[in-house]
């Protein structure tokens, strides 16, 4: 018997039960709450022939970008095959597939085919969405979502899930006064629209408004920060308008607390810990022995080669605690990544992940002229390996430090002058520029 999901797309395979369970895993995954795996498992073993349930737990691994995740995609895949399914669902199928093979491009095109067909399909744009991100493709990120805003209405279930997904979108292409404006309305149909929230944060962030970041965090900390598996990154961003105001006691009071660095091994979790301790270790805080649990949590899985965007963070934790030599195996994993020649992550690695691994080696080991050499051309193409401006900037945080260490001054300003273009309030920015400038009078008195 066909039956519908709320959003009035045909399911297959399904009771009133499962179906009940299968939208608490929906609503879940939208607001990143609860756990939508259990709630998905149950509606599976209510129905096990209900073919988007085993679809739903396939993408609520994939989009974890964990190695230690595949095995329960290749297992709901195979649940999948054994459920008969609509057309919707054999398309869903052949996504399935190229996220398997590591594919991502392919994944979204098929993605997009059945978002063509069925745009209130809101698994799989969520689903879409996430890896526009983890390509770092800003323009689908706001137009993925915008292609299906005509066919959705405010009363649809699960509307501010799209209008959070464009503020973010939004915000990635820089249109930050929309973005905040979109953000604002998805919060007032649904306050614990974490992802909403997350992209006003990621535009007081660019927009330097920092004691108002701070505000807007800590008064609605209990919306976001609660029965929330994506909290941490919004801890973290709260830790970034911290330590740009230099607040570096309270930055790792965030970091012992609730960013859960060196205890949590989510891998979005993890990634946060390592950008948070870079950050500070390029300012040249001590952070005491906190790289060991960060590392420790990494190794296990840093030879993986599953998304450079990982690995570059792995890479992080392992060079600074000292660990250099299962550093060079990650980078090796990564060249093996891109001989092998298969999926998405190989042009990630090659034009982004590995010449900023070894960019980071080079840094650890004083050697910063290559540091310098190695990473120069990638920071305009940084986006190819994904994540967010904000992510990526460590990019150009390690880059001026490296000059600066290096004693390449003319670099330092004038990358510290397009810093200040982009961030007039920029502290580090204005330092930077302050240090440039006296040690170029310093130069010329010498010359002088
Ligand atoms: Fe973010």
């Amino acid at each position: 018997m066909t039956q519908n999901d709320h959003r009035g797309l045909a399911l297959t395979g399904a009771t009133d039960n499962a179906i009940a369970l299968y939208e608490k895993a929906i609503g879940e995954f939208q607001c990143y709450s609860g756990d939508p795996v259990a709630s998905i498992d149950a509606a599976l073993a209510d129905s096990p022939d209900f073919a988007m349930a085993h679809i739903l737990r396939a993408y609520l691994f994939i989009t974890g970008t964990d190695t230690r995740g595949l095995e329960d995609v290749r297992a709901a895949r195979r649940g999948l095959d054994a459920a008969p399914g609509d057309n919707r669902a054999r398309m869903h199928g052949l996504a399935i597939d190229a996220f398997l093979a590591g594919d991502f491009e392919a994944a979204l095109e098929r993605l997009e085919d059945i978002l063509i067909l069925w745009p209130h399909d809101v698994v799989a744009l969520q689903t879409a969405h996430l890896f526009d991100f983890l390509l770092g493709d800003a323009r689908n990120l706001r137009d993925r979502v915008a292609r299906r805003l005509s066919a959705w209405t405010p009363s649809d279930p699960g509307y501010h899930i799209l209008i959070g997904m464009h503020a973010f979108g939004l915000e990635e292409c820089n249109d930050y006064a929309r973005a905040e404006e979109r953000g604002h309305e998805a919060l007032a149909l649904n306050p614990r629209d974490c992802w909403a929230h997350h992209a006003v944060a990621h535009v007081l962030e660019m927009q330097e408004r920092r004691d108002e970041g701070i505000r807007w965090m800590n008064e609605r900390e209990v919306q976001w920060a609660h029965d929330n598996f994506f909290c941490v990154h919004n801890w973290w961003h709260l830790a970034l308008y911290h330590l740009e105001q230099g607040d570096h006691d309270r930055v790792l009071e965030l970091y012992d607390g609730p960013v859960q660095g060196g205890q949590s091994d989510a891998m979005m979790d993890m990634v946060d810990a390592s950008a948070l301790l870079w950050r500070l270790k390029l300012r040249n805080i001590d952070v005491g022995d906190r790289w060991r649990g960060a590392a420790d949590i990494w190794q296990p899985v840093a030879e993986d080669g599953y998304y450079a965007f990982n690995d570059v963070h792995a890479v992080m934790a392992l060079i600074a605690d000292g660990r250099m030599a299962a550093a060079a195996r990650t980078v090796i994993a990564m060249e093996r990544t891109i001989e092998r020649g298969i999926g998405s992550n190989v042009a990630m690695t090659a034009e982004v992940g590995l010449p900023f691994a070894r960019a980071l080696i080079a840094f650890e080991t004083g050697a910063f002229d290559e540091c310098v050499r190695l990473l120069r051309p990638v920071r305009t193409r940084a986006y190819r390996f994904g994540g967010s401006h904000a992510q990526r900037d460590v990019l150009d945080q390690t880059l001026i430090e490296a000059a600066r260490r290096g004693g390449d001054h003319r670099l330092v300003k004038v990358l510290a002058s397009e810093r200040r273009e982009a961030k007039p309030g920029d502290a580090y920015a204005r330092s930077l520029l302050h240090t440039a400038a006296n040690e170029n009078q310093a130069n010329t008195t010498k010359v002088a």
